[in-house]
């Protein structure tokens, strides 16, 4: 069967307020995106995702949208976003957009109403409650930090957010609620878009008779241990209680039928796509009928992409897919350390930055870029907590500075903030890191290593940058059938420092070896032939290889096809 475009696409995410800036404001904007779409484009770059572009008053960073048909005013206009929209796809790049389904802002109009009374006709819209003996109506806790509800004097009543205090629930056990958001999906549909991320989906509904958690740690310590838990299983003893506390707000009946009502509309459009925030697979639905893709998330849940662990997850996670469907990965995004930072050694980070890429377009599955990490942008640790944007990293620090000294707090609100991984592109070795103009102040600041080579120009010109490696791969990945359609079959299962595997399409057989480790490797497969041309390697090779006698080298990435 043909794939569809989603499965042959590799994605590229946009956080809008960090891409570009055209406007000199400081802040990034469709026009700014506009400019550099044949920088993508020559990149290879197939599809986009944009974080939240919606009017936002940005207390979760444009995740607490105040109108879900509209356009952030220091992005643009809503013809600015028609004519992005136009220009992508006048270059095939496809557009998909974030759907925040769970919440909207307390800014948007609908709670505004809501709140007013309690018989307003939007009352019911988002999960109101009465209070208990004089506190909230139960012991939940917001993922964001404090409790999940917040006492409204208005109407002396208590509503629910899973998120910040600003991102209200919405009732998706209301009709019009659906009714609501799904116009917002037709618009968007209407207009041309390709489909949506969909934000947050398990927590769309929580149990509606609303027990108390049973969890016996307080948020604080949990949130504590995690970030300060030296190993893993340190940090593995608390996952239980983790999961104890969020217990009824997570998963609840209704949200597979929802997703279901979801995929019928965007069936109604041409080829339109669903992917959703959820490493669930139980969302890639009964045969096809809810989301195509659903993130491949444990992949990135390590400190080491080692092979043993890389082989661990594509048994667990391709055997687990429903019949027919397709996997999805991605090893970092706007909640997460960047890929440079989160799997580099301080030693080999530029070699095992390009093996990280290497893996994301040679497994099977549609891979998942964020922007910035083709030049090997790394976190950026803020030191001033004036600086920062991300309110739960604000929240955190204002209780650690209660428990450790200042600068510690610092120290872990820095990491603990996803403004680390949201800092602007570096385009230049310019002020700025010709993000904005000189003299502007840019939203977030500019990591300064644009200065050491961290940039787009530099990189273009220079032959061997990981930019210049991004754009080989990416190209070789489009010529290369059974990278992308083919089945994944692994090779060398005990092989501690490398993997291998094969790649089987109709059109074609690839060999796909990653050497992660500074050892040269002398290794031989028994295939039905011999013989292999190189595809791919970042090393000098001859053209052909013999399988019985391959000399991996360090850190070598081989994609060999079969002849
Ligand atoms: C998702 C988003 C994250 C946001 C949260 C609440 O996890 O990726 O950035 O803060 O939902 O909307």
């Amino acid at each position: 069967m043909a794939l569809k475009w989603w499965q042959k696409a590799v994605f590229y995410q946009i956080y809008p307020r960090s891409f570009a800036d055209a406007n000199g404001d400081g802040i990034g904007d469709f026009q700014g995106m506009i400019n550099h779409l044949d920088y993508l484009k020559s990149l290879g770059i197939d599809a986009l995702w944009l974080s939240p572009h919606f009017p936002s008053p940005f207390i979760d960073c444009g995740y607490d949208v105040s109108d879900y048909v509209d356009v952030a005013p220091e992005l643009g206009t809503l013809d600015d976003f028609k004519r992005f929209l136009a220009e992508a796809h006048q270059r095939d790049i496809r557009v998909i957009l974030d759907l925040v389904l769970n919440h909207s802002s307390d800014q948007h109009a609908w709670f505004s109403e809501s709140r007013s009374s309690c018989d307003n006709p939007k009352r019911d819209w988002y999960v109101w409650e009465d209070g208990v003996d004089g506190g909230p109506p139960n012991n939940w806790m917001s993922y964001f930090g404090g409790s999940a509800w917040e006492y409204d004097s208005t109407t002396d009543q208590y509503y629910y957010h899973c998120f910040l205090t600003e991102q209200p629930d919405l009732n998706w056990r209301n009709p019009e609620v659906k009714q609501a958001m799904w116009d917002a999906v037709r618009f968007w549909l209407d207009m041309g878009v390709d489909g949506f991320r969909l934000d947050a989906i398990g927590t769309i509904f929580e149990d509606p008779d609303m027990p108390d958690h049973t969890s016996k740690y307080s948020q604080f310590e949990l949130y504590k241990a995690f970030r300060m838990a030296k190993t893993k299983e340190d940090r593995e003893e608390y996952i239980p209680h983790w999961e104890a506390m969020f217990h009824h707000q997570v998963e609840q009946p209704g949200v597979h039928e929802l997703m279901q009502e979801l995929r019928t509309i965007i069936d109604e459009y041409d080829d339109r796509l669903l992917v959703g925030e959820s490493e669930e697979i139980e969302y890639y639905g009964d045969g096809d009928n809810e989301l195509h893709l659903a993130f491949n998330f444990p992949l990135m849940r390590t400190a080491r992409l080692t092979p043993a662990w890389i082989r661990a997850n594509q048994e667990e996670r391709l055997s687990e897919l429903p019949p027919g469907a397709w996997p999805c990965n991605t090893l970092n995004n706007h909640d997460t350390t960047r890929v440079y930072t989160q799997f580099g050694d301080g030693k080999n980070d530029a070699a095992l930055a390009r093996l990280s890429l290497a893996l994301m377009l040679t497994l099977r599955g549609t891979p998942f870029l964020y922007n910035g990490e083709e030049i090997g942008m790394t976190d950026y640790m803020l030191d001033d907590i004036g600086q920062f944007w991300d309110t739960p990293a604000i929240w955190l620090y204002n209780l650690a500075v209660n428990e450790v000294d200042a600068s510690e707090a610092l120290r872990l609100a820095a990491k603990a903030s996803r403004d680390r991984c949201r800092t602007p592109v570096q385009w230049a070795n310019s002020a700025n890191g010709g993000f904005s103009p000189p003299e502007v102040k840019t939203w977030l600041p500019v990591n300064p290593n644009y200065a050491e080579g961290v940039n787009v120009a530099e990189q273009l010109d220079a032959p061997d940058s990981l930019l210049n490696f991004y754009k080989e791969m990416l190209h070789m990945r489009k010529r290369t059938p059974a990278l992308i359609a083919g089945a994944y079959e692994p090779l060398h299962d005990d092989a501690e420092d490398y993997l291998a595997f094969l790649r089987r399409s109709a059109e074609q057989s690839c060999l796909v070896a990653l050497n992660f480790s500074e050892q040269p490797h002398n290794i031989r497969f028994e295939l039905e032939t011999s013989a292999g041309r190189v595809i791919f390697s970042n090393q000098e090779r001859e053209n052909e290889i013999d399988f019985k006698r391959l000399n991996l080298a360090p850190y070598e990435i081989l994609i060999v096809e079969l002849i």
